[in-house]
Formats: C-alpha cells, sequence, structure tokens
C-alpha cells in the first residue's frame, strides 16, 4: 500500500507472523529513468523476504523494462498493478483504467512475460472499472492466464466505488470460477470472520489483508490460524506490547529512513496504533506538531503510561482510502 508498506511496517509484520509481503506499488516509467524517490521505494533489507514488487504502468516495453530490472534486483515475484483507482493514475491509461483495455493490457502481460525469465508474475485488479458484474475482472484473468501469469489478485470493488460499500466476495468468486490459476481474495479483511467469509463465498486460494494490518501487525498470525482450523481465539496484544511495538515501529523508522522522514511517517503511523484508543486525539495533534523524534518517542511512552490496562484490541482504520 502506497505509503503505508514501508520496510519498517514490514519488518513488523514479519516479525508477528506475516507470511509474503508486497512493496507498494512503483511506476514503471520512473523506474527506468532510474528516478531516486522509486529507487528509495524499493528499499528492502535481508529479513524482508519473501517479497513481491508491484509495477504501474501502461506500455509494453516500459513495463518489459522495469521488469527486467525488478527481477535483477532479487524480487520473489513481479506483480502488475491493474487495481489503482487514482484519477491521476487512470487519466494516463494505467492502473484500473487497464480493465477497460484487455488488448492492451494483453500486450503489457506478454511484454512482461517474455522480458522475466526466473520470477512469477502476478496481476492485481479490481473487479471492474464502473461495470458492477465482475465481468470485466473475468475477462482480464483469463487473459493473464493465457499469456502465462502466475496468479490473480481481485479487490471486490469497482474503480467508480473507490472505497466505499463493501468488497464482493461473490464477484471473486466469479473469477474462481472462470480461471485455473490461483486467485487471491481481497478486500475488507480486518478479522478471523471476514476471511472465513471470504473463503466461503468465493473458494478463492489465498488472502492479501491491506488496510487491516495497519496498526495491527498481530492480524497476520491470527488470520492464519484462523485459516488453518485452530480453535483457539484471536491473540490480542496487552498494553506493553503495543507500546513496544509502537516503539519499535518508530526505532526502524529512524533506522531505514532517517529521523525527518521517520517523524513525518509517524503522523500517519501513529493514527494506525492509536485506533480506538481512549484519549488519543491529543497525543496525533502533538505527533503533527513536531519532527523531533526524541519527542515523539517520550509522547509515545507518556500516553501510553496513562492508559488503562483493559483496552479493546487493535482496530484497524478502515475507512482510510489511497
Ligand atoms: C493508502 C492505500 C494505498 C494503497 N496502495 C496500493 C498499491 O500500491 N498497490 C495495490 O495493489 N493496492 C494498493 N492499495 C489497495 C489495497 O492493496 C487493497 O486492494 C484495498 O485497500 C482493499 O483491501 P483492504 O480492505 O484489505 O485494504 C492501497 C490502498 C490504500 C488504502
Amino acid at each position: 500500500m502506497a505509503a503505508c508498506t514501508d520496510l519498517p511496517f514490514r519488518l513488523i509484520a514479519r516479525e508477528k507472523g506475516l507470511a509474503f509481503s508486497f512493496l507498494e506499488m512503483v511506476s514503471a516509467q520512473a523506474l527506468v529513468r532510474e528516478n531516486e524517490k522509486t529507487l528509495r521505494l524499493l528499499k528492502t533489507a535481508p529479513g524482508d523476504r519473501p517479497l513481491g514488487a508491484q509495477l504501474l504502468g501502461c506500455d509494453p516495453d516500459n513495463m518489459a523494462a522495469a521488469a527486467r530490472i525488478i527481477e535483477d534486483l532479487g524480487f520473489d515475484l513481479l506483480d502488475l498493478n491493474l487495481g489503482c483507482p487514482v484519477k491521476k493514475v487512470t487519466s494516463n491509461g494505467e492502473g484500473s483504467a487497464l480493465l477497460k483495455e484487455p488488448a492492451k493490457a494483453a500486450k503489457v502481460f506478454s511484454a512482461v512475460k517474455r522480458s522475466v525469465k526466473r520470477i512469477p508474475v502476478t496481476v492485481k485488479m479490481r473487479k471492474g472499472f464502473q461495470d458492477d458484474s465482475g465481468e470485466e475482472a473475468v475477462r482480464m484473468a483469463k487473459i493473464a492466464q493465457a499469456e502465462g501469469l502466475s496468479a490473480v489478485t481481485v479487490h471486490g470493488r469497482t474503480q467508480a466505488q473507490g472505497y466505499s460499500g463493501r468488497a464482493d466476495y461473490a464477484a471473486i468468486g466469479k473469477v474462481k470460477e472462470a480461471v485455473g490459476i490461483p486467485v487471491i481474495g481481497n478486500g475488507d479483511v480486518v478479522s478471523a470472520e471476514d476471511a472465513q467469509r471470504l473463503k466461503a463465498e468465493s473458494r478463492c486460494d489465498g488472502i492479501m489483508v491491506g488496510r487491516g494490518g495497519l496498526g495491527n501487525p498481530w492480524i497476520y498470525r491470527n488470520l492464519e490460524r484462523a485459516m488453518t482450523g485452530s480453535e483457539d481465539p484471536p491473540y490480542v496484544p496487552d498494553v506493553a506490547e503495543r507500546r513496544r511495538t509502537l516503539l519499535k515501529h518508530l526505532e526502524l523508522e529512524v533506522e531505514h529512513l532517517g529521523e525527518r522522514l521517520a517523524a513525518l511517517n509517524m503522523r500517519r503511523i501513529i493514527l494506525w496504533y492509536t485506533q480506538g484508543l481512549p484519549n488519543c486525539k491529543a497525543l496525533r495533534v502533538a505527533v503533527c506538531r513536531t519532527t523531533d523524534v526524541v519527542l515523539i518517542k517520550r509522547m509515545i511512552e507518556d500516553y501510553f503510561d496513562a492508559l488503562p490496562c483493559e483496552l479493546p484490541p487493535p482496530m484497524a482504520p478502515i475507512l482510510l482510502a489511497e
């Protein structure tokens, strides 16, 4: 997820049980031009494996060149973005706009597949651009399969929906019925019950979690356990663990991105970890007013010191949109 799933986020998530992680999307054009900010987005570390990279673009030659770079950088998988709903992206014909251009998408898939030799190529798409039926995703998944892609992920919303309404798991099921390659379901999974419903309604082969992991890195192990038949109740971290995890997230931000960027990123990160907690507004406002990471650390410590032992479980800021 753009501006969310950076290296510190992924390291924390993996420590708490995430099995496979993706980088945020990067523009194929910017990557080929060796844009410095784009190269920074690809920053990883030895513990950050297995790891998929994702490319955004619609020009077959450009996507093929960028795909080669991704493979040479040593990523484990390459995903192609046919899901981004943002106007700035779709007005260039990229992201979810490709759902309306099956012939062009086929050329992109084919060019990328020819240029990548060792790693699997997958595609992530919305269920449609404007068409609510799920048929656009079905059509695109069949093209992906025909061009030799290894799997498809479907977010059960249209581009037109943005993040409103609820993800349509039946549409994901239509894709699953239509192709033989693995189908990964995505959208609104914030609990084991959601994951079980997604699996039951779509019969998908895997589950991708986006916003549900923000400030709740414990979700991955809880989902894994529920999906493998464990009867145990979900693990709920205590106040001390939540405090430790947030402070570790801050520490990793500083270590990998430097103090200034870390402080700016904390404005977002603090929202995730304090969702649903008492008296969080003052802390959130105070973090937004400083770029001093030592001060931020102290503010977090003071805030958690004053919290009661009994807290509501971690909850995702589910309304957060791109
Ligand atoms: C802030 C934000 C950034 C996102 N960035 C990406 C991205 O870079 N690539 C991508 O495939 N999806 C991206 N998404 C979409 C999510 O991966 C996911 O498909 C969507 O949020 C629905 O799943 P969820 O309900 O589990 O979050 C982003 C979503 C959000 C909210």
